[in-house]
């Protein structure tokens, strides 16, 4: 193990340094169009937020990205998308029925319920995971806590389900309930007998689905990253059960990658997180299982090369004690936000958990003929990668959120940001309008290009700057002499002048990092 890093409560400002809020990309999110809360004309709904224009094409590019890179661009990862809505029974077999809930404290005097383990954590500044009833009691008792509302006595605590119910059918009986999914993998369980038979893919192989998931929350908060209603990209990697200590994707330069890890042991020891190599996390056995420290490579470097700061950025060894019931063992992938690190995605080994219920509770054979040992065997989810879309929507604006002396810059990569370039005539006069059409016309065919007339140039270059827009085009008067124009770089500011002849092929080079800035044109 090598050098200790930060302190694992701040959000990072340095001295004298206003840091950001949680409250402050709200308001950014939705001043700009990007997201604002569901249901507002009649007051909002605590938990649901609704994308705008230009959020939904961030979101989308998200989901895009990562379909890209984990499903079309491998050959081992198969896409489904299966329904919000599942035979009840799912549920039950999935164990969510019975454990898939956070502990709730009820005022006697105002009813007020509160979430336990968040109440406890903003009270005594402790982090909760995994912590039982009766802990939650004796830390209520010790620490004298009252109702955050009214300051009444607090009930004994005790578990509430986070499964939205529902019926199914014109009449409602017991019978007739169903859930709505609070995770997309289950899905992908109950479907294992199809996929794997159409696909017919060989051990090792996985199953992805992007979707929707819900969860009755009972505390939905920090904007986006507690929501009720949310999507998840999932994938339920299937591995041979006698070969799930073996990873030939695990090259040897991500196993000398260094990562920054939490590790069990420092949060037991209340010490600070270190970076190291995978490697060394396998070696120390912190990482135990090589399909995790693949897929954890995997998923980090997606994030890094979508343009998140590395130093926002760890992975966090799940404690025994808060593992899922369904998982042999978990990490997060956490990120610094401005309330502190927090999970951005979960990555657990699901071993033969979920196959083995299924089979029990719907008598179906979902075992693999192994060709080799002409055994039949129940694969293991080696790894199951499991991304929320939008705390990854949250951190990525969060890390793109720039404020500079004169402007608020929304430094996007190019794949996320919701248009690529934007097309202004300096005047509607003497022909410019026309010719900054012509322009636009000709490239929104291959990128999404936005055209503007309205107020200063300095003002649309502001609008673009706020919403993440890599690049301007200016037509002035020399574009009517010399058919060429002025292309503006979103993070330098910087200007170069390009042929419109040459202008789509330059764009589309610098959209997809072929070439920089500097080479794009003629400085000016
Ligand atoms: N299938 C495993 C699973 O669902 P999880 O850790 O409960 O694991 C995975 O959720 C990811 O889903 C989280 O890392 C987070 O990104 C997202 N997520 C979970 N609950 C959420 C919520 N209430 N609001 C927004 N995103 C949530």
């Amino acid at each position: 193990m090598t050098d200790k890093t930060t302190d694992n409560k701040t959000t990072g400002a340095k001295d004298g340094e206003k840091s950001l809020t949680i409250a402050e990309i709200a308001s950014f999110c939705k001043s700009t169009g990007m997201v604002f809360p569901n249901s507002e004309i009649y007051g909002g709904f605590a938990g649901f937020w609704d994308y705008g224009p230009r959020g939904v094409e961030i979101k989308n590019a998200i989901k895009r990205e990562w379909w890209k890179t984990f499903v079309q661009e491998r050959d081992d990862i198969v896409g489904i998308d299966g329904t919000t809505i599942t035979h009840p029974k799912v549920w039950i077999a999935s164990g969510h029925v019975e454990s898939f809930s956070d502990p709730l404290l009820e005022c006697e005097k105002c009813k007020q319920r509160t979430r336990a383990d968040h109440l406890i954590e903003d009270t005594l500044k402790i982090s909760t995971d995994g912590i039982s009833l009766d802990e939650v009691n004796k830390l209520v008792r010790k620490h004298n806590m009252k109702c955050p509302s009214c300051g009444g006595a607090l009930l004994d605590a005790r578990k509430f389900n986070l499964m939205f119910k529902t019926h199914v059918g014109p009449v409602e009986t017991d019978s007739s309930v169903a859930y709505l999914r609070p995770e997309t993998a289950q899905v992908i369980f109950a479907d294992f007998r199809q996929v794997a038979d159409i696909s017919r893919l060989k051990l090792p192989f996985g199953i992805a689905q992007i979707g929707r998931a819900y969860r009755n929350e009972i505390s939905p908060r920090d904007f986006l990253f507690r929501s009720r209603e949310f999507e998840q990209m999932e994938i339920e990697y299937f591995v041979h059960p006698d070969k799930t200590g073996e990873c030939s994707y695990l090259t040897k330069d991500i196993l000398m990658q260094k990562v920054r890890i939490y590790t069990e042991v420092a949060q037991q020891e209340s010490t600070d997180d270190c970076v190291m190599t995978f490697k060394e996390a396998m070696d120390e056995s912190i990482i135990k299982n090589p399909w995790l420290a693949y897929f954890l490579s995997q998923q980090y470097n997606w994030f890094v090369n979508l343009g998140i700061k590395e130093e926002n950025l760890r992975l966090r060894q799940h404690r025994e004690e808060e593992l899922a019931h369904y998982a042999k063992g978990c990490f997060d992938i956490e990120y610094k936000f401005p309330f502190g690190w927090k999970e951005i995605h979960g990555m657990a080994d699901r071993s033969a958990f979920d196959l083995t219920q299924h089979m029990a509770y719907s008598k179906k054979d979902l075992s693999i003929f192994d060709e080799e040992t002409k055994k039949k065997v129940i694969p293991c989810v080696a790894a199951e990668p499991s991304q929320g879309v939008d705390r990854a929507f949250l951190a990525f604006i969060i890390d793109a959120y720039t404020k500079e002396e004169e402007r608020t810059v929304l430094k996007l990569s190019s794949e996320l940001a919701p248009l690529k370039v934007g097309v202004f005539p300096l005047m509607k006069k003497d022909g410019l309008k026309e010719k900054a059409e012509e322009v636009h016309n000709g490239l929104k065919k291959y990128m999404v290009s936005f055209f503007d007339v309205a107020g200063s140039i300095g003002k649309r270059y502001a609008r673009m700057d706020e919403i993440g827009c890599p690049y301007c085009v200016t037509i002035d008067y020399d574009t009517l002499e010399k058919d060429d124009i002025t292309l503006r770089d979103r993070d330098s500011t910087k200007q170069v002048r390009v042929p419109i002849a040459d202008l789509k092929i330059t764009l589309l080079k610098l959209l997809s990092k072929e070439i920089t800035f500097g080479d794009a044109g003629k400085s000016i």
